[in-house]
């Protein structure tokens, strides 16, 4: 039997992206897709993903065939949705249009309330969509808070599908601190109810995420580390309780990478292309970013970097204080990045104290980032909490080492090393302090020196299949046992 699964979620690359939920959601669908168009082991799954069809979508240029167009029902009265229909590899995707989406606001607004009438609208509206389609939907699968109310209004009969039986439903979490607070009047406006069930804290019976994470049959976090972690006071901002309670449909899944994207052998960004077997090249890459930067152009100095939206999740203020304790020894840094004003600014001040090492930039600069990634040769990622992370993968791919905090799926996927390199691949500092942070990048800069164990530190990370079909069928045994349960 093919099982359809309705994936929706607020951004999704290759149409939009603000951060790493776009990258999810514009890749783990296709690649079940695919997997089930190529029918490799009878996991049949029509996957369809839908989309607000924001501003920011229709600036692109992307020209989606319009459907036609349902009500949505509020409390005062229906507000009409418009269906688009497009497509990504050959899975069907529809955007989906109406009042509270087409403001000309960003995917994410600064004014909660705003993004709570767009996400509400839109989490209702994803579910009418089957309706209108006149589809079968088996399983629902939601990302994150915005799409967290389609569980939680299916759950509470807010919504009943016109089928035999209701969908059975998903929460991917990507980010738990952000759980939609703010957005109650349009919860009212909707007519949502606010939970009543005690076993969530009081605070958080009105936000979307905790009340997805109360109903949904399976959670699945996006590292088997971090569904761990979300369980301890450190990291399950106040619902690590009640998530224990929850515990045994809780699973972690690892995200996957575009290999196709980020692969240093074809990557047309790069100053020049390398791979496992021609390693040596990547020094051009080096060498050229450093007169391109105005640094000494010397491949024995040491080149750290850090890729970042600069949000103090990123723990970037660590990186910048650390690298200050490891100035007796040589190393330069670029650091790349945009966000908050007062991070910006302190990798400002390095590079004013540091000229003669340090470059800042502070903007989105796809190019340079790839750039980054073939050059440098320790990645820094001192994360406060990461729930999956992408870079860390990107740079060992590229022949990166990264030095990160061991949290969540950095723990997943870096292998620390010790003192014998063995299988080693980057370095891991346990709690977030500059001090912590600078002892292992004292260590990562000492063994920058030693060709032959850099070399199997590379080697190693490059080796590491990053890509999105072990993942993907993973998530497809998570819809079959949703479909069996
Ligand atoms: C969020 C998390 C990040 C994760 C991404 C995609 O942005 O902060 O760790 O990789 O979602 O799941």
């Amino acid at each position: 039997m093919t099982i359809n699964t309705l994936f929706i979620a607020a951004e999704a690359d290759p149409f939009i992206k603000v951060g790493g939920l776009g990258d999810v959601a514009g890749s783990l669908p296709v690649a079940i897709h695919n997997i089930s168009k190529n029918n490799v082991d009878d996991s049949e799954v029509d996957i369809r993903l839908v989309l607000p069809f924001h501003f920011g979508i229709k600036q692109k240029g992307f020209q989606p065939e319009l459907l036609g167009e349902f009500n949505v029902l509020s409390t005062d009265g229906p507000i009409q949705c418009q269906v688009y229909q497009t497509e990504l590899e050959g899975m069907p995707v529809y955007f989906l249009d109406g009042n509270p989406i087409d403001e000309k606001s960003p995917v994410y607004a600064p004014e909660p309330i705003l993004d709570g009438y767009k996400y509400v609208f839109f989490s209702l509206a994803a579910l009418g969509l089957a309706d209108f389609l006149d589809w079968r939907v088996d399983v629902l699968q939601a990302n994150d808070w915005h799409t967290a109310t389609a569980i939680y209004a299916l759950k509470t009969g807010r919504i009943k599908l016109d089928q035999p039986t209701q969908p059975m439903t998903l929460h991917t979490l990507h980010n738990l601190p952000f759980m939609g607070f703010g957005i109650q009047q349009a919860f009212l406006d909707y007519g949502i109810p606010s939970a009543e069930d005690k076993i969530l804290p009081e605070w958080a019976r009105h936000a979307p995420l905790p009340l997805g994470l109360l109903t949904a049959d399976k959670i699945v976090a996006v590292s088997p580390h971090y569904a761990e972690e979300i369980l301890t006071p450190e990291f399950g901002c106040g619902l690590e309780d009640f998530l224990k309670t929850r515990s045994s449909n809780i699973s972690g899944i690892l995200n996957g990478l575009d290999t196709k994207v980020w692969n240093p052998e074809t990557d047309p960004n790069l100053h020049k292309n390398y791979s496992t077997t021609s390693l040596n090249l990547r020094s051009l890459n080096k060498l050229d970013l450093q007169s391109r930067f105005d640094l000494v152009t010397r491949d024995d100095i040491p080149l750290v970097t850090l890729v970042s939206r600069m949000d103090p999740q990123k723990g970037i203020d660590i990186a910048i204080k650390g690298l200050r304790y490891c100035d007796d020894l040589p190393w330069q840094a670029i650091i790349l990045g945009t966000g908050n004003p007062v991070v910006e600014n302190m990798a400002r001040s390095l590079e004013a104290d540091y000229p003669d090492r340090v470059r800042s930039v502070i903007k989105f600069d796809s190019t340079l980032a790839h750039q980054l990634y073939a050059s440098a040769d320790i990645f820094m990622m001192p994360s406060r909490y990461e729930p999956c992370g992408l870079s860390q993968m990107i740079s060992m791919r590229y022949g990166c080492a990264p030095i990160a905090r061991a949290t969540g799926g950095l723990v997943d996927t870096i292998q620390h090393v010790s003192h014998k390199v063995n299988g080693g691949t980057g370095f891991l500092f346990d709690r977030p302090y500059p001090s912590v942070f600078a002892s292992v990048l004292k260590r990562a800069l000492h063994l920058c020196h030693q060709p032959e164990i850099w070399r199997q530190i590379q080697l190693n990370g490059m080796q590491i299949d990053f890509s999105w079909e072990k993942s993907a069928r993973r998530y497809i045994d998570v819809y079959k046992d949703l479909i069996n349960s």
